[in-house]
């Protein structure tokens, strides 16, 4: 048998992120399959997680050059910065949310120092896979956390109350892309007693909208429109579309306290999905919640890390929202990670092998060159 693979985890460097890739229950696992694993001193720090937990799970807590020293697989949140990677094997793994569209010049120096990036963002949205996806355990929280913190700035109730002082009436909520995120955010502001509606550019989403009690906000008036695209993902929405889509959109906007946004087209800025127009046509103190802030954002206006306020109505732009429930969001991250190395773990190899399938998908970089057909089409 092979020796241990050596498995390091770095504390998060970016500013804002409060997430840990690995938990002491994954480390404990790890351990079972045979691996090292070390993590820097202070890295849970953020989610809650203790050095000692760590340690009391196996892991060795060290401070960065120790861990990273000889490690054969560094597991992040974000791709870390190249030039804390130079003490690792020669053609090691580095597996984290690279952002690779938006992070050429990182995915450029991971080539240049013979690493393998692998991008967990990237995994295809197959059944075997589904444990694995970093975009669904995290969009999942966003959704929820976005329709607390809109409902917290919010200077109004929810649910409806019948008082002796008189009658609240139920705040309205719009949900615009009913992805995992938006899926959460509809079921979340139920939860919370709001009267609910929703819209996507995929029909198959009218059926869940339905099936969580919201009400379910289409464009009928455009032939044969179908936003599926590969992966079951968006795809980019014909001119007469989006023109028909801004209509529908107007008349119902003007009529909602709260609205939470999640379009996303992979690869691409997000679609542009409400107007300063259509900001204005709201009522003062309703709320505007952009999670798509980061990849341009869906709400014009919209601030990377600000709440702006336009036209009386407030527009929160968290661009790292599953940072904002860092114990949650480090233990599902933590078991995507785990999932998907277990699943490859070659016992007689000691180590993960890759099939193509998902291999190909994820590489970004081998050899000292960028690999990835999505980066390089
Ligand atoms: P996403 O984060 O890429 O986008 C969010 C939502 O915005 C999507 O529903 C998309 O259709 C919608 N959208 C895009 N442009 C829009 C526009 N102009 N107007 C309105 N809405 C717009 O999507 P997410 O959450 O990653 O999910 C995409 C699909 O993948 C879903 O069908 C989901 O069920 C599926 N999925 C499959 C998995 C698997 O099989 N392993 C895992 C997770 C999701």
């Amino acid at each position: 048998m092979a020796a241990g693979q050596r498995i390091a985890i770095l504390a998060e460097r970016a500013p804002g992120e409060t997430r840990v890739a690995a938990t002491p229950e994954t480390v404990r696992k790890f351990r079972a399959l045979g691996a090292d694993v070390a993590i820097e001193a202070g890295a849970g720090a953020r989610a809650a997680i203790a050095d000692a937990d760590y340690a009391a799970a196996g892991g060795e807590v060290g401070d960065a050059t120790a861990v990273i020293a000889g490690a054969d697989i560094v597991l992040a949140i974000q791709g870390p910065d190249p030039a804390l990677l130079s003490a690792m094997k020669p053609g090691g793994w580095v597996i984290a949310g690279h952002d690779p569209f938006a992070q050429p010049a990182r995915v450029a120096a991971y080539a240049a120092a013979g690493l393998e990036a692998l991008a967990m963002e990237f995994m295809p949205r197959i059944t075997r896979a589904q444990s694995m996806d970093i975009l669904s355990s995290q969009s999942n929280l966003a959704g929820y956390k976005a329709v607390l913190i809109a409902a917290n700035l919010y200077g109004r109730a929810f649910p409806m109350m019948m008082t002796a002082a008189g009658t609240v009436s139920a705040a309205r909520c719009f949900v615009m892309g009913v992805g995992v995120a938006g899926l959460q955010a509809i079921a979340t502001a139920r939860r919370l007693g709001a009267q609910v509606s929703a819209t996507d550019v995929r029909s198959a989403t009218r059926e869940q909208i339905v099936s969580l009690g919201a009400k379910p906000v289409f464009v009928e008036s455009v032939a044969g429109i179908e936003g599926e695209g590969a992966g079951g993902y968006a795809t980019e929405m014909s001119a007469e579309y989006q023109a028909a889509q801004a209509e529908l959109v107007s008349s119902h906007i003007a009529r909602q306290d709260i609205v939470i946004t999640t379009a996303l087209i992979p690869g691409r800025a997000a679609p542009r999905l409400i107007s300063d127009a259509q900001i204005a046509s709201m009522k003062p103190g309703s709320v505007i919640y952009d999670l798509a802030v980061a990849a341009g954002g869906n709400v014009e206006g919209s601030v990377p890390d600000q709440t702006v306020e336009r036209h009386g109505v407030k527009i929160i732009g968290y661009a790292n929202t599953p940072a904002l429930l860092p114990a949650d969001a480090s233990a599902l991250f933590a078991r995507n990670l785990y999932n998907f190395l277990s699943a490859f773990w070659d016992k007689e190899a000691g180590k993960p092998v890759l099939d193509a399938e998902i291999g190909d998908a994820i590489r970004l970089t081998q050899g000292g060159k960028i690999v990835n057909a999505r980066l390089l089409g």
